[in-house]
């Protein structure tokens, strides 16, 4: 496999390794040791959706700063791209966010509907990572949802175009003074183009750290109406 990679540029290992990134520590300081307890397969929920939640749960209860940012990749036409949205709900059926559908995300779910997401709870050693199809939630949940949002929020959704270059923040700011004009008091409309997300999994593991790297990794894969549970090498 690696024979296929271009090589990067040949930078002396002393210069990547041994930078000081702070006052105090290099990035070699940074390692640290897992010695959580490990996975117990035999206490597993055979659903994902449930383990999800008892470990969504405990990253909340156990002040994860911010446990519901993930990162969703999306791929299409040969471009990967990565970036952090906000889990607003989960169930049986899959993870939802919401997100402007005209931007570089949308554009690239449309044209293939393939999403991963991946939850790191660094404080427990954990990772989530979700694989799956992507669907778009009922008008309903976009609208509700759209509704629940302050209103500052709903204006800066309805008046950026998201991931389009713009000129400076001032344009941004314009198009919103101009929006909350034209409404005055009235209510934002969701704009067609912004609603929710669902990623809809095919497979879910749960990574837990363990001493020594020798960590353990759960992988639920879909199998017909239910899942079935490996181990993965770490
Ligand atoms: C913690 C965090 C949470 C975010 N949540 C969302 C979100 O829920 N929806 C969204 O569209 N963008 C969210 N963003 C912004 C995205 O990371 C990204 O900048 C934006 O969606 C444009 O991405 P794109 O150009 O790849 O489509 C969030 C950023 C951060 C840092």
């Amino acid at each position: 496999m690696t024979g296929g990679y271009a090589p990067s540029p040949d930078v002396p290992i002393g210069r990547l390794y041994g930078v000081r990134m702070s006052r105090h520590l290099t990035i070699e300081e940074l390692r640290s040791e897992y010695e959580s307890e490990g996975l117990d397969f035999s206490s597993l929920d055979p659903d994902p959706i449930e383990q999800f939640s008892t470990w969504f749960a405990l990253a909340i209860d156990s002040g994860v700063v911010a446990p519901n940012t993930m990162v969703l990749a999306t791929a299409a036409q040969g471009a990967v791209s990565a970036r952090a949205v906000l889990l607003k709900g989960f169930d049986a059926a899959g993870f939802v966010f919401f997100t402007n559908l005209e931007s570089d995300k949308g554009i690239q779910m449309l044209a293939n509907p393939r999403a991963a997401l991946t939850f790191v709870w660094a404080e427990l050693h954990r990772q989530v990572r979700v694989e799956g199809t992507v669907a778009m939630v009922s008008e309903r949940e976009s609208d509700d949802y759209f509704a629940s949002r302050p209103r500052g929020a709903q204006l800066a959704s309805a008046a950026s175009r998201q991931s389009r270059v713009i000129g400076d923040r001032r344009e941004l700011e314009r198009a919103i003074e101009e929006l909350a004009a034209e409404l005055g008091d009235g209510p934002v409309p969701r704009p067609a183009r912004w609603g929710g997300v669902r990623v809809l999994p095919t497979s879910i593991e749960f990574w837990q750290g363990r001493g020594h790297r020798l960590h353990d990794r759960a992988r639920y894969i879909k199998d017909g109406d239910g899942w079935r549970i490996e181990r993965l090498a770490p």
